[in-house]
């Protein structure tokens, strides 16, 4: 549910600062070790002096050292296939259906493809293998699909300047500018120069390609521009954008910017190290990296004793705010309507907006990605919204949800019921049926039926199974309203698009248990039976008075909301895009019902064959011993259900469901939250002419006869990269891995962080270290104090897991010949747990 791509770096640039420098190029004689097979071990030890920014060149010399495995990238490619056999879209991928925006792509040929090119020995390093399954899981173009790992995991490219997209007039298309630019002009007075070229191209067509190419998790164009133009709502929650923090392939070394005034800014790319300090030891050639980033290997010579943690703060250090304000450098003004502890680092997200003078009140809700304890708060702000807009007699609403890529899901289902809680939204989902899948499904569904909830020891797993994703006896028939009888019910085949789906199921939300045990102790407000005697079952406002803004990166929970009040009558309006005419979706990042981690599907597959004894379904004869992923990996995951209207069958993710307007940023709104309001209120509830030419008439919402979804300009997806190899040697594998530094010490378990508690005081995790620290428990248990290990903070930390602290970034070590400044923070510190879990002493542990 949680969208977030391996990038969790926090950017913070300070307000008085300029968020981009001027590049100070400073050749100097290089003094460092000039073998090439030691470029990755010059970087590691600056990387242990401190330092996290260095220049892409480098980077990628590091990368292309590292050798290749045949037998260890097949593992990895069968353990990943066996994997997205779960996926719910593959044959929609292969053959989708009109008005779907992306190129088609057979995944599942494409991996035949690349495992016939290890077979032909075909790459020459490990970074061209990693390029190439990389590149097919972006062609995917679901956020939901994600693989945080290997050496791609080491690095993340950026350009030290960030960009923006904003028509001067609203009318005239789009140009690109340096955000700074954009943020000064207006308070300064005068008029930007708008980029005619980057890197020698012409600018729109840069612009598409890297997008393309770098924003991961978009069904069309207009968002992945989206993706990498600053935006105050990044701002607020810290992220950095695709262009200037979270490339994924190597960009080059030079980077040209040129302004129609006619200077130009010539600069490098550069390159973020994601790991931690000093936690790989003394890396020297790229088969230690190999080592390290591929097979999760900590080297002998680690030594963790040598670890000096950065001191331990007590609590964060950040003021809770009432106002986004200075985060956004004054976009947002000041709430009228504000969770409590608001805040980067803080559990509040919400803020709302009283417009008297046009009678228009604005939601913001930047995010659904909260920690389980602050649900309740989340859910009172936007209740607070709505009691004093209707107090205040205000008409009309917008809810804003730029930049909300998801999050929890009950979210989704009580936000609706806040707005509409005399409807019952559908919420509809489905999933691949196929014989290992059944297999689980039917194991652990009767499993969970012949538990006995008289006896104690199987109640207790009947709790825990619950609202499990294989337990499928909680879950309602859609077609009947009634539980499903068993998995063999469920599992039908509905055949679609030659491939075979389950039935319709439906969330039972009126199942205290499910509910619990689903949304981590908490009720989502209004479905319970006694729903209606609960309150006031009363709407504020009808479906007209309301509109949704949206940049079209909405996904995951926010798609699904988007899709509840969308089909309840709201309108949409969407913002930005590409600097073309016409219409642009307002949800085009993943629209999927439920993302699943890998690790998660080991667990299941293992939790099966565990229970084989006890159930009919003989297990053990179908699902593989061992998961064995070949590749580490940081996280990953796939999308196990599609969210499906009522009596339909393709998934929404392959719906071309357009925006009822959309706008352009401008020079004027862009960092002006206050102007973008009035603009999108006007253009909602007085004038849709502001909306963009030929961008009307193509909703769904309200509409029974939507002009046809755009043609989708003829394109190929993005499968190979022209990566120039010269100079780079065929490295040998090293076939003895008994000598050099390696040692049976492997890197924390993938894709999760875990925090333990102390044990005497000490902690026997690497890299760890004991502190006492508040933990906010789940199920209403308050907060506890205790001893845990704490890891360290990284750039690639899981934020669901960890509060970490900001730290200026420092200039970039000079290994080669070259100096240049980038001025993004970064997480650093220890990493403080943001929620409680049964391994931390908390009777429950939360369900994310
Ligand atoms: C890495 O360890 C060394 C030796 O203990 C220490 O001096 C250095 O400050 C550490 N680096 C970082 C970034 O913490
Ligand atoms: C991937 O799995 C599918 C389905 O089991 C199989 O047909 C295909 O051969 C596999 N491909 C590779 C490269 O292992
Ligand atoms: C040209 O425009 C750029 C971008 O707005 C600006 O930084 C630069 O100072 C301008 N150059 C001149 C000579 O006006
Ligand atoms: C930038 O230009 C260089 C040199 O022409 C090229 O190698 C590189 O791929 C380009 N980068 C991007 C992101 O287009
Ligand atoms: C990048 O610029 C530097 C300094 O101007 C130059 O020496 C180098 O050859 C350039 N690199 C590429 C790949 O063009
Ligand atoms: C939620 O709000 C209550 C008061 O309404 C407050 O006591 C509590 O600390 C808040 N929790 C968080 C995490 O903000
Ligand atoms: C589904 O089954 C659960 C018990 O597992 C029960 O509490 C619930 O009421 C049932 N729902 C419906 C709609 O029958
Ligand atoms: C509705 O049911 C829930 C759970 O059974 C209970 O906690 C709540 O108090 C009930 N509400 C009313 C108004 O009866
Ligand atoms: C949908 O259409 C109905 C009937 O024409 C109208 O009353 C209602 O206001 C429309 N809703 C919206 C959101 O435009
Ligand atoms: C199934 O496999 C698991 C281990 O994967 C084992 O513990 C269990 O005994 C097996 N069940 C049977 C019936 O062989
Ligand atoms: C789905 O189709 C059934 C049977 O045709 C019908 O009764 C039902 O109302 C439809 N559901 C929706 C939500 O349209
Ligand atoms: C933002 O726009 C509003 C509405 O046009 C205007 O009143 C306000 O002065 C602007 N704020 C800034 C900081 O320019």
């Amino acid at each position: 549910m949680l969208l977030v791509k391996g990038l969790a770096i926090v950017s913070w640039a300070v307000c008085s600062l300029a968020r981009t420098l001027p590049p100070g190029l400073q050749p100097r004689q290089d003094e460092g070790d000039t073998d090439p097979q030691h470029i990755c071990g010059s970087i590691v030890t600056a990387v242990n002096e401190g330092y996290q920014i260095f220049l892409a060149s480098e980077a990628y010399e590091c990368l292309t050292t590292v050798p290749f495995n045949p037998a260890v990238a097949t593992r990895f490619i069968k353990y990943w296939n066996e994997t997205i056999q779960f996926h719910s879209t593959l044959a929609y991928l292969k053959n989708p259906p009109e008005g779907y925006q992306q190129p088609a792509v057979d995944v599942v040929a494409e991996l035949e493809r690349i495992q016939q090119r290890v077979d032909a020995n075909s790459y020459a390093n490990q970074y061209d293998f990693e390029t190439d399954v990389q590149l097919l899981v972006y062609a995917m173009h679901d956020g939901h699909v994600s693989l945080n790992a290997g050496i791609l995991s080491a690095f993340y490219f950026a350009s030290p300047y960030e960009v923006a997209s904003v028509s001067l007039d609203g009318k005239q298309e789009p140009r690109i500018y340096i955000t700074d630019d954009v943020i000064y002009a207006p308070q300064e007075g005068w008029t930007p120069s708008p980029v005619t070229t980057i890197n020698g191209t012409e600018v729109n067509d840069f612009i598409t390609h890297y997008a393309a190419l770098n924003a991961w998790g978009y069904i069309e164009p207009h968002a992945e521009w989206n993706a990498l133009m600053s935006h105050p709502t990044l701002d607020i929650q810290g992220g950095l954008t695709a262009f200037s923090g979270g490339g994924t392939f190597y960009p080059g070394d030079n980077l040209t910017f040129t302004f129609e005034n006619g200077s130009r800014v010539d600069t490098v790319w550069v390159a973020i190290y994601g790991e931690i300090a000093n936690n790989t030891g003394p890396l020297t050639t790229g088969g230690d990296f190999y080592n390290y980033f591929v097979l999760g290997l900590i080297p002998e010579s680690f030594d963790a004793s040598l670890l000096v943690p950065p001191t331990f703060l007590d609590g964060d250090t950040t003021e809770p705010t009432t106002s986004w304000n200075s985060s956004s450098y004054g976009a947002f003004p000041d709430a009228d309507i504000v969770q409590p502890d608001l805040g980067i680092f803080g559990g509040g997200i919400v803020t709302g907006y009283f417009y008297e003078e046009i009678s228009t009140g604005v939601l913001s809700l930047p995010s659904f990605d909260i920690s389980p304890e602050t649900t309740g708060n989340f859910t009172q702000a936007v209740s607070d919204f709505i009691y004093n807009a209707s107090a205040l007699g205000i008409n009309n609403v917008i809810i804003d949800l730029q930049r909300n890529s998801g999050g929890v899901m009950l979210l989704a289902y009580t936000s609706f019921k806040s707005f509409f809680p005399d409807l019952t939204p559908f919420g509809g989902s489905r999933r691949r049926s196929f014989p290992l899948a059944n297999v689980i499904g039917t194991s652990v569904s009767e499993f969970w039926a012949s538990l006995d909830e008289n006896d104690p020891n199987d109640a207790i797993f009947q709790q825990q199974l619950v609202a499990d994703e294989w337990v499928i006896n909680t879950r309602l028939n859609a077609a009947t309203g009634n539980n499903f009888t068993g998995w063999p019910e469920y599992q039908g085949p509905v055949n679609d698009n030659g491939d075979a789906f389950s039935l319709t199921e439906r969330y039972d939300l009126a199942n205290e248990l499910f509910d619990q045990a689903a949304f981590d102790q908490w009720i989502p407000m209004g479905y319970l039976a006694n729903a209606t005697v609960q309150g006031d079952t009363q709407r504020t406002w009808n479906p007209d008075q309301i509109v949704i803004l949206t940049d079209g990166l909405c996904a995951s929970a926010c798609a699904v909301f988007l899709e509840m009040m969308t089909r309840a009558g709201v309108r949409t309006i969407v913002a930005g895009g590409r600097p073309i005419k016409g219409p642009m979706q307002a949800a085009s990042g993943n629209r999927g019902a439920a993302s699943y981690a890998i690790s998660s599907l080991d667990d299941d597959m293992a939790y099966a064959r565990s229970i084989d004894t006890y159930v009919e379904e003989d297990a053990n004869a179908t699902i593989p011993e061992v998961r064995e992923s070949g590749m580490f990996y940081l996280s990953a995951s796939f999308n196990l259900r599609d969210q499906v209207r009522a009596n339909d069958t393709t998934p929404l993710q392959f719906k071309y469901e357009a925006a009822d307007c959309r706008i352009y940023y401008t020079l004027a709104n862009l960092y002006n939250m206050t102007q973008l309001w009035y603009d999108v209120s006007t253009a909602a509830f007085v004038d849709s002419s502001l909306c963009v030419e030929g961008s009307t008439g193509f909703s769904t919402t309200n509409n029974t006869t939507p002009s046809a979804p755009p043609k989708v300009a003829a394109q190929r997806p993005i499968l190979e990269l022209n990566i120039d190899n010269a100079g780079v040697e065929q490295l040998t594998w090293d076939d003895n891995p008994e000598e050099g530094i390696r040692s049976d010490q492997f890197r924390a378990a993938s894709g999760r962080t875990i925090i333990r508690l102390c044990k005497n005081d000490r902690c026997s995790e690497p890299n760890t270290k004991c502190e006492t620290v508040p933990v906010p428990c789940s199920g209403g248990e308050g907060k506890k104090t205790v001893k845990a290990c704490l890891p360290l903070c990284s750039n690639g930390q899981d934020p669901s897991v960890c509060s970490c602290k900001k730290q200026p970034s420092r200039d970039n070590k000079q290994i080669s010949n070259s100096k240049l400044q980038y001025h993004e923070n970064f997480y650093t510190g220890l990493c403080i747990p943001k929620q409680g879990t049964k391994l931390l002493g908390c009777t429950y542990d939360p369900i994310v």
